[in-house]
């Protein structure tokens, strides 16, 4: 089993990669693989709803950054852990950029695998920022972890977040849940327990 955290921040070793390493710890501790992937500084561009996406290969035509090399991982993944800093109460731009353009039309791709946000902030606005980073999630058939506490971690750069023990726990009992979710998971099939049959989707609008 294979969990992929994505680090949303400019940081390559900052608060956001902390709490990861945190909840990566936790889930090697239980026999699963991790791979933490940084964004990186250069810029991610938002979707331009272009649909090319939709009907050639189900990749973004924008070729120059981490995106495509994410999508191409997604199937043999069953888990995320998206990753950010709190930038005006929001997610960072280069996440909600990454996550337009990586879930825009591909509901089908992450169904029945198990995610979570996670935020650092130094003061205000995580839970704004943890709810947008879930709405990916929770349409998408996705199952989402919880932990003893909303996703979060306090401090403006790695030594000061390393000072938020309870930041730090909510982080250890996230990668707890997400083992214990992802081996019900995998149990579940071994005695033919599989992920649900979704109805096919009927798209409505105000008009029809
Ligand atoms: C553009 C920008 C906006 C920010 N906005 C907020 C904010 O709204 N609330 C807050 O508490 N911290 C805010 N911060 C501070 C960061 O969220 C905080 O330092 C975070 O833990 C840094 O994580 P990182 O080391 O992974 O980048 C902001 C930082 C930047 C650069």
């Amino acid at each position: 089993m294979k969990v992929i955290l994505i680090n949303g921040g400019p940081h390559k070793d900052g608060c956001t990669n902390f709490a990861l390493e945190e909840i990566s710890k936790e889930l090697n501790k239980e026999g699963i693989d991790t791979k933490i992937m940084w964004l990186g500084t250069k810029p991610i561009g938002g979707c331009i709803g272009c649909n090319s996406c939709l009907k050639q290969d189900n990749r973004c035509f924008m070729k120059e950054d981490i995106v495509n090399d994410f999508l191409e991982e997604v199937e043999d993944t069953d888990g995320f852990v998206f990753g950010s800093p709190v930038h005006f109460a929001a997610a960072s731009g280069a996440l909600t950029s990454f996550l337009d353009r990586a879930f825009y039309g591909r509901g089908k791709l992450f169904s029945g695998k198990i995610c979570a946000s996670v935020v650092s902030c130094r003061r205000g606005g995580a839970t704004a920022a943890f709810d947008q980073i879930n709405k990916y999630a929770l349409m998408s058939n996705m199952y989402i972890v919880g932990s003893s506490y909303w996703n979060q971690i306090h401090g403006t750069n790695k030594q000061e977040a390393m000072e938020d023990l309870e930041g730090i726990q909510t982080m250890h009992n996230l990668g707890k849940n997400m083992a214990y979710l992802l081996k019900c998971i995998e149990n579940g099939k071994a005695v033919g327990i599989q992920k649900p049959k979704y109805e096919a989707p009927t798209k409505t609008n105000f008009i029809r």
